[in-house]
């Protein structure tokens, strides 16, 4: 009998559900967003995006078992996404998680966040196992991270400022683009001349740590600039910094930084294979220069599909799979938790 665990996933403004078996194979994979509806906040409001999990939590949960076709019992356990993320959209998916484990008498497995970003890898690529070096980035983190074991992580690098999601989502707000701009903004940016603009790629002497916050400020200063020079009309037209170069040189500036830490913790460890996870692993020109990097380098590169790169939680009930295998349970006085590092025991 194949082992099968249902997750659930609301960290941020995705409700997902999934049903995946053995840590490999979906069975299910059922994300609704919330997005629209902070649209014109121009990012995620927390209180609406608890309000819109609490309200789609069970019909997401139902849909995943129906497209599973089957039902709780035929579980070996429920996984759940615990944190890192927005505490009160983390507490709905907690909370249902832990309400469907107490129901059925089936175990409870949290996971964290990244490590499900991670293991959208293990959905993908079948051949893929631990060791290997990852580049984990999303909207709230930027990790280089070595994965010694499926439950065993180490981080060699974190960003100290912003992550690169935010950084994109900020500059594709004062671009005019909708929320979330990452895509939008990327788009754009294929289009532009990324030699328009210079922008930093900032190092910390003896880290691999990253920065992003140089390389938006630097950006949003531009931009303004171009704003200002467009109301006066002092200058000519084509010679105001045109939005898509803006926006390739920003992009030019995080994919090139992000890779030459990668590079650097490569020749560290000594890896031959390099994964790559989180929302902004769907970025085109990170997925390009990846592919360059490790042809250069003789790697075997894994990106996720773009579905998997972004919030889901068929990724979490992947690493759900893994962690259950390690022995790792909840009780039901599991608590959501907004700051858990990864690699570290969930804090109590
Ligand atoms: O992993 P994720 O879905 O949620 C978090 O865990 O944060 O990542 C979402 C982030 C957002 O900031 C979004 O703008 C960014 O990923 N993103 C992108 C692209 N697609 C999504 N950033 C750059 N280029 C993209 N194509
Ligand atoms: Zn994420």
């Amino acid at each position: 009998m194949k082992k099968m665990f249902l997750a659930i996933e609301s960290s941020c403004d995705e409700t997902a559900a999934a049903v995946v078996a053995e840590g490999r194979e979906i069975l299910s994979n059922v994300v609704q967003s919330s997005a629209s509806l902070h649209e014109r906040f121009g990012g995620v409001v927390p209180e609406l995006a608890s309000r819109a999990h609490l309200e789609a939590v069970v019909p997401v949960v139902d849909q995943a078992l129906a497209e599973a076709d089957l039902s709780v019992a035929d579980l070996t356990g429920l996984g759940v996404c615990a944190g890192p993320g927005l505490l009160g959209s983390l507490i709905v998916g907690v909370s249902a998680a832990k309400a469907l484990a107490f129901a059925s008498g089936k175990p409870l497995v949290p996971v964290h966040h990244l490590a499900s970003h991670i293991a959208a890898n293990y959905l993908a690529f079948q051949d893929l196992e631990p060791p290997f070096l990852a580049l984990v980035v999303s909207g709230a983190h930027a990790h280089i991270v070595e994965v010694q074991d499926y439950n065993s992580f180490v981080i060699l690098a974190r960003t100290r400022d912003d992550a690169p999601g935010e950084a994109y989502d900020k500059i594709s707000r004062e671009l005019g683009l909708a929320y979330p701009g990452g895509p939008k903004l990327d788009k754009l940016a294929r289009m532009g001349n990324a030699q328009a603009l210079d922008l930093p790629h900032p190092h910390f002497e003896d880290s691999l740590d990253f920065s992003f916050s140089g390389i938006k400020t630097a950006s949003l200063n531009a931009l303004n600039k171009a704003k200002q020079q467009a109301k006066t009309r002092l200058v000519r037209r084509e010679d105001i910094l045109a939005d898509k170069d803006l926006a390739a040189a920003f992009q030019e500036a995080v994919v090139a930084s992000l890779l030459e830490h990668v590079s650097q913790a490569l020749d560290q460890t000594g890896y031959d294979k390099l994964v790559l996870a989180g929302g902004v692993s769907a970025n085109s020109w990170l997925r390009d220069q990846s592919e360059a990097l490790s042809r250069e380098r003789g790697l075997k590169l894994y990106v996720p599909p773009l579905t998997l790169c972004t919030d889901n939680a068929a990724m979490t009930a992947a690493q759900s799979y893994y962690a259950y295998e390690a022995g790792e349970r909840a009780d039901l006085k599991l608590n959501a938790t907004a700051m858990w590092e990864l690699g570290s025991p969930i804090p109590h």
